[in-house]
């Protein structure tokens, strides 16, 4: 035997499942805390994901029981569409497997690891499978308990039963151990009302382990619009791309392939990337090498196309930020913004939208020792963790806010809110907790975030000028009496009248509504 044989004689083949089982943290599963915000992060998106598509508002009920030390059980219900029983055992215990991977298509799930990991990580925790009922039919439920073959990446399926009953959507019940529950800014009570903010639309009820519930109500009654999937946009694509696109497609020519796949690409834009390359574009699209795919990837980039077609990304929109956030914040002054439509690595798209609270409920802490927050969304999603790497982080670091009357930022009663929505999110790890630093995206958030800055500065400013002139007013109040009453004695005048004279002056100087704000202020002093 050589030294190779006997070397190659530990050689194995692994699964993807193996894979993320000895990786769980690329999963999100690392720490006790982040692991069960993971756990309620990966259900409530898929939750939102289904009856957004679908068409349903979504009722997301969440609750979370302590049974033991760092031992929770974890139920999660939509009200979506239900999982065909066909399909329940790969939602759930099968690895890279779901509705999203291979659409291009605005949603927060997009890898489909996220409900299987759940089913991983508590199986591993806890040796247990995890419960599902769901309703895939009106009038029609099916129940199953599904552990992994982690060797396989395939599901093992128990407890099958079917009966009739009322019930629309999905609700899973799973435990898990060596997590902990918290109130802190990781924790899954946080993640649930940045839910909330960015969700207007849905209804979020949360159940702590000790037993107190939060309902955070609908806010906006209409769905956003439903994503529809949209088609790459060549600028976008890689030789490797391209092949697969090619050895999967139906189309019977090359050139009908381009057409049918990519976003911009005309007939008459294929007939130019023809003429450019070696390649007969009446071929199939099967018989595309790697090196007619660099060819045709060339000549890609020396063709111009329009911008990406951006009809369908779905932001939240100004007027839904707006709703969220005097719903969840009740703040004293907010703006808003959403950015037009922008393309990174030449081929995604993707919107910022930007949303400031100041005072009331924004900002962490409360009263005076209120400090700014910074919630973090992509595609509406809240994303807690590995906030140093992330894009919006390192924005919000570099702008100057003092320009906008926020001396540090740090001791400000604020909630800054960025959301970034894509068809394809650039995450840097599996995880999903990161957007990755790409400049056309830094920039975007960059330009969105100093526009909102500029109305709150200008309203902090208006705020300082207005407390200026309510302490001179207050001061000036004070020497009233004295004053009417020595200019009294000197001219003979009725010192009442006087006092009226004077103290309309300094109202009408000083007073609040002269600033074009509200009458409140008119009541003190
Ligand atoms: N609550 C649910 N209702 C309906 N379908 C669901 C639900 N949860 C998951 N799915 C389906 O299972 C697939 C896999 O989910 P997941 O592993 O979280 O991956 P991803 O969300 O990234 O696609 C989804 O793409 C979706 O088709
Ligand atoms: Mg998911």
């Amino acid at each position: 035997m050589t030294k190779a044989d006997t070397i190659f004689k530990e050689f194995r083949e692994h699964s993807v499942a193996e894979f993320f089982k000895k990786n769980r943290q690329m999963l999100g599963y690392s720490g006790k805390i982040r692991s069960l915000t993971t756990i309620v992060h990966e259900y409530v998106t898929n939750g939102l994901d289904a009856c957004e598509e679908a068409g349903i508002l979504p009722d997301i009920y969440v609750r979370i029981e302590q049974l033991g030390n760092e031992h929770y059980r974890v139920t999660v219900q939509d009200n979506g569409p239900g999982i065909p029983k066909t399909h329940v055992g790969k939602v759930f215990a099968q690895m890279l497997a779901g509705t999203k991977f291979h659409r291009f298509i605005q949603q927060r799930g997009q890898q489909g690891i996220g409900a299987s990991g759940c089913t991983m990580y508590s199986q591993i925790t806890t040796g247990k499978p995890t419960k599902i009922v769901t309703s895939p039919q009106k009038g029609k439920i099916y129940e199953c308990e599904v552990m992994f073959d982690v060797k396989r990446n395939r599901p093992l399926i128990s407890g099958e039963v079917e009966y009739p009953g009322d019930m629309q959507g999905t609700k899973i019940i799973a435990e898990f151990k060596d997590v902990t529950f918290n109130w802190s800014d990781y924790g899954p009570a946080e993640y649930l009302r940045r839910t909330a903010v960015a969700n207007p639309h849905a209804k979020i009820t949360f159940v702590a382990p000790d037993k107190q519930r939060f309902v955070y109500e609908r806010a906006v009654h209409v769905l956003p619009k439903k994503p529809k999937p949209s088609k790459p946009h060549p600028k976008g694509i890689t030789v490797d791309d391209l092949l697969d696109y090619a050895h999967h497609a139906k189309a019977r020519t090359i050139k009908s392939f381009l057409t049918q796949t990519f976003d911009r690409m005309s007939s008459a834009k294929a007939d130019e990337i023809e003429k450019l390359t070696s390649i007969d574009f009446k071929r199939k699209p099967d018989s595309v090498t790697w090196r007619d795919a660099e060819e045709i990837v060339d000549a890609i980039k020396k063709t111009k196309f329009l911008a990406p077609n951006t009809s369908n990304l779905y932001p939240m929109g100004e007027k839904q930020i707006e709703k969220a956030i005097l719903n969840v914040l009740e703040p004293e002054f907010h703006a808003v913004r959403t950015r037009s439509p922008s393309v990174y690595r030449g081929g995604v798209p993707f919107i910022v939208e930007v949303g400031i609270a100041y005072g009331g409920k924004a900002g962490k802490g409360n009263g005076d020792s209120a400090k700014t927050e910074v919630m973090r969304f992509a595609n509406r999603a809240p994303l807690l963790f590995d906030a140093g790497g992330d894009v919006i982080t390192k924005v919000v670091n570099e702008i100057d806010w003092k320009r906008y009357g926020m001396r540090k930022l740090d001791d400000v009663p604020a909630t800054i809110i960025v959301n970034v929505t894509s068809t394809y999110i650039p995450y840097t790890s599996a995880g999903k907790q990161a957007i990755a630093d790409i400049d056309e995206i830094h920039k975007e958030v960059a330009l969105a975030l100093m526009e909102v800055g500029r109305s709150v500065g200008s309203y902090i400013r208006r705020e300082a000028r207005k407390g200026e002139k309510q302490a001179k007013r207050k001061t000036l109040l004070k020497y009233v009496p004295e004053v009417a009453g020595a200019v009294a004695k000197l001219t003979g005048d009725s010192k009442k009248e006087l006092e009226v004279k004077l103290l309309d002056m300094i109202n009408r100087k000083y007073a609040a509504g002269q600033m074009g704000d509200g009458p409140e202020e008119e009541r003190d002093g």
